[in-house]
């Protein structure tokens, strides 16, 4: 009985994460399989001090128990289906399914049994929105969140590798005294702070802001929730950071709030304002836990509370997310190894 996971996407940077994150997962797994464009096909990269060769993903079945797909939502768009329909486990990272009333949007700590109704794929949420639910779903559970305003500062690694590349180079220019160009983002990043990710939407909002809307509702199974978002792109590498403001059914104090996430999984309450002590990209940047601070008696909702996150967007928001995914399938005796000839 051998595991086979495959990765497709593995050269880009949530691929490297993924592949970061196996190495030290928990989950039992014989071979790793990478897949990516054409263009990578035959590069090697290390897993396990073994060198493994890049393949061109496959147009038709995967040879694999579980796919970690993670090539953007165009490729996931017109493969998954036959990935699942081969026999694999799909845990997908693109927005491609994640509206689809038929596949489980997961975040294990979250809602980790609705990945076990899956039909061979299972969604991967938005960065922004897995890393704002690890500490927004035990206060909506004790103290039932009404209504939630958002403002983001996302990392350029949620436009990937090349996102990552442009804020390194293009800054690079800006301190050698020339203009700084833009490809990944609408506008030039260094030193520029950009209210603008994904498309704007009819009413006004991005895709990426309305992402988190319907993402939450989904993930905490509650439609009634109602939820604005503000997303901006800020010259940071790989950690997205949310001021969040919950207007609570039940009021609680920043005490209360501060001991329910001490307790709750995923979660790192660093919030000590005395000692500078916050969440920020600087220290939750590799860390698997979001970082949760500033926790503070709202001044607008009456018993409601502001507080501040801050979680690696390639790890929790996902390649850690979508291995722990796997990782609680394989908990619950979830995951089919496939027979082979
Ligand atoms: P490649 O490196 O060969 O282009 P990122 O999000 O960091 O940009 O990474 C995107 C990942 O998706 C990379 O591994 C990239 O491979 C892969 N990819 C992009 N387009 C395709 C495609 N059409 N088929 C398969 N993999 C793709």
């Amino acid at each position: 009985e051998k595991l086979r996971v495959a990765i497709v996407g593995a050269t880009g940077a949530v691929g490297h994460e993924l592949m970061k994150v196996l190495e030290h997962s928990r989950l039992n797994f014989d071979e790793l399989l990478l897949y990516a464009s054409p263009r990578s096909a035959g590069k090697t990269l290390k897993f396990r001090g073994q060198d493994l060769t890049v393949q061109v993903t496959p147009e038709g079945p995967i040879d694999a128990d579980v796919v970690l797909a993670s090539a953007g939502g165009s490729v996931s768009q017109a493969l998954a289906h036959r990935w699942a329909e081969g026999g694999a486990v799909v845990i997908d990272n693109s927005s491609a399914f994640r509206y689809d009333p038929q596949v489980p949007l997961v975040v294990p700590e979250v809602n980790g049994e609705a990945a076990l109704s899956h039909r061979g794929i299972i969604a991967n949420p938005n960065c922004t929105t897995a890393i704002a639910v690890v500490a927004v779903a035990p206060i909506h559970r004790k103290y039932g969140v009404r209504r939630m305003i958002v403002s983001t500062y996302q990392a350029t690694s949620g436009a990937g590798q090349k996102g990552m590349d442009e804020l390194l180079t293009e800054t690079h220019k800006v301190l050698h005294g020339q203009p700084a160009g833009h490809s990944e983002f609408a506008h030039p990043i260094p030193f520029n702070v950009i209210p603008h990710i994904d498309a704007f939407q009819d009413n006004g909002y991005t895709k990426e802001e309305m992402k988190v809307a319907w993402e939450t509702r989904k993930i905490l199974g509650d439609d009634s929730l109602k939820i604005s978002c503000t997303a901006v792109r800020i010259p940071t590498l790989r950690t997205h950071s949310e001021a969040i403001t919950l207007e609570l059914e039940k009021p609680a104090t920043p005490d209360e709030i501060r001991e329910l996430l001490a307790h709750s999984p995923g979660v790192e309450v660093r919030d000590n304002v005395g000692e500078k002590l916050y969440p920020m990209p600087l220290t939750a940047s590799g860390k698997f836990d979001v970082e949760v601070g500033r926790i503070r008696e709202s001044l607008v909702f009456d018993g409601g509370i502001d507080l501040f996150v801050a979680g690696d967007q390639l790890l929790k928001g996902a390649a850690l997310n979508a291995v722990q995914i796997a990782e609680y399938l394989q908990e619950k005796g979830a995951l089919k190894v496939k027979q082979r000839a």
